[in-house]
């Protein structure tokens, strides 16, 4: 098949570029990436001096012009932000026009919206890019384990951050230094404060969540702690005690709701979380990614690789024009009609559990001065609450200081912060200077 589908490509920056570079280049490919012609191009600044070549007859800086031309069947929004990626998305759908997109603030915003007006008009808006860059996981999760009952997806979700702790945990690296590195590679968002505040991470989390467990639930509201209150000491302290901080995403089955019909609770946190050096997701390092699925009947599976980056993070993309390209080449031929895996739905009601019911294990720092009885102090404080304390170690101890350090059995969020209010109000306790999760 000869004939060639028109994509317009709403950016030409990370990612834009990398997708422009594979399909300027399709030798060694599949057949169908030579297929795809770009129409036209949209980007903030004309005059920016770029890496990749373009013709300029295609270039403009209207993206609403890209969506509207004729000669573009398919939409590739690779700009960013809410707005206006969300609008051009939209107007594409109501052209009748094929979305993908590695937008992950906007799917997880308005993946809903979304997803029931490409339904209604009969187009696909695909997803793969974003969440974990590279990695396919968006597609797995509709189609290849669709036979199972998810219960868990538990997640590295955040190259730039992943990157940070690596280098963090080598021992000498600066945080503003590794981060300022991060950006230079392509890795972070325009504004890395998504990142490093765990933003970028919850969206994806809640993108993952609506597929794993067939509905949606308010973003905004999942709790999320990001690494940038992190102190180097917690990595260095839990290190010492035989576990990894790496930033986790975790989203949770619980139950479904007995007094009301179809509507099913949800766990969803993003946060530090300490890692047992044998866990699989511990030696996930640098810019890599990796989820972690536990299904019924599937056991644990677990998706690896670079989670950030234009040539990942392009070639999601490509995959999913691919897919929208395959089927618009049959449709011309055949008049076929859309594939029902390719699109997403949205089968139960699904809430957000309350978070003082989520339980974790635990990893506290105490700064307390360094009198007699104060663990004893402590661990009453913890069992009168009900925590059992895994283990509790003196790390240091100078100018009438000390630093204890505290890991809990599994026990909830609710327990665990009543104690931890109690224990600030001891005399001899002068702060809690980091509360983090442990699997
Ligand atoms: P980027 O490097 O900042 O590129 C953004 C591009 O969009 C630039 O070319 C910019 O034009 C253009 N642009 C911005 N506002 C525009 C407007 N109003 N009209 C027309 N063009 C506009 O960003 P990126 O890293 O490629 O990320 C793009 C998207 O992919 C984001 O949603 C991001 O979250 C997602 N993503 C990124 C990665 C990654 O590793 N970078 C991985 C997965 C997903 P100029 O070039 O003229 O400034
Ligand atoms: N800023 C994101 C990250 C890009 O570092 O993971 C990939 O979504």
């Amino acid at each position: 098949m000869n004939q060639k589908i028109g994509i317009g490509l709403l950016g030409l920056g990370t990612v834009g570029a990398g997708v422009a570079n594979i399909v300027n280049s399709p030798e060694g490919r599949n057949p169908l990436v030579s297929n795809i012609r770009i129409a036209r191009i949209a980007v903030r600044d004309l005059n920016r001096v770029r890496s990749i070549k373009v013709d300029p007859s295609i270039i403009t800086n209207d993206p609403f012009e890209v969506v509207k031309d004729p000669n573009v069947e398919v939409v590739v929004e690779a700009i960013g932000g809410i707005e206006p990626a969300k609008s051009l998305i939209m107007l594409a759908i109501n052209h009748g026009k094929s979305v993908v997109t590695a937008n992950k603030a906007v799917v997880a915003r308005y993946g809903k919206e979304i997803s029931d007006a490409a339904n209604a008009a009969g187009v696909y808006v695909l997803i793969e890019a974003a969440v974990g860059g590279g990695i396919p996981i968006i597609e797995p999760l509709k189609q290849s384990l669709g036979g199972n009952k998810i219960k868990k997806v538990t997640g590295i979700i955040n190259g730039t951050t992943n990157y940070i702790l690596t280098e963090m945990a080598k021992g000498e690296a600066k945080y503003e230094d590794v981060l300022n590195e991060a950006k230079k590679l392509g890795y972070a968002e325009a504004d890395p404060s998504a990142d490093v505040n765990g933003d970028d991470a919850a969206d994806k989390i809640a993108i993952l969540s609506g597929l794993a467990f067939g509905g949606g639930i308010d973003r905004e509201a999942i709790p999320t702690k990001g690494i940038n209150n992190l102190e180097s000491k917690d990595i260095n302290y839990s290190r010492q005690l035989g576990y990894e901080v790496k930033l986790l995403a975790v989203a949770e089955y619980i139950e479904k709701k007995a007094q009301e019909n179809n509507l099913h609770s949800l766990a969803l946190r993003v946060e530090p979380t300490l890692l047992p050096k044998d866990h699989p997701l511990s030696a996930v390092n640098g810019v890599n990614n990796a989820i972690l699925i536990e299904g019924d009947p599937i056991g644990e599976v677990m998706f690896y690789g670079p989670g950030a980056g234009a040539g990942p993070t392009a070639s999601a993309v490509v995959a999913d024009i691919l897919n929208i390209v395959g089927i618009k080449l049959m449709q011309k031929e055949e008049g076929a009609c859309l594939d029902p895996l390719l699109s997403s739905i949205s089968w139960r009601n699904c809430i957000l559990a309350n978070t003082r019911d989520i339980s974790q294990k635990n990893y506290i720092r105490l700064i307390t001065a360094d009198n007699p009885g104060v663990i004893g102090k402590i661990g009453n404080i913890l069992g009168k609450n009900q925590v059992s304390i895994e283990s509790i170690v003196q790390f240091d101890s100078n100018n009438a200081k000390a630093e204890i350090i505290v890991i809990t059995h599994k026990v909830s969020k609710g327990k665990i912060n009543d104690s931890l209010a109690e224990i600030e109000n001891m005399k001899e306790v002068l702060n809690v200077a980091s509360h983090l999760g442990c699997l």
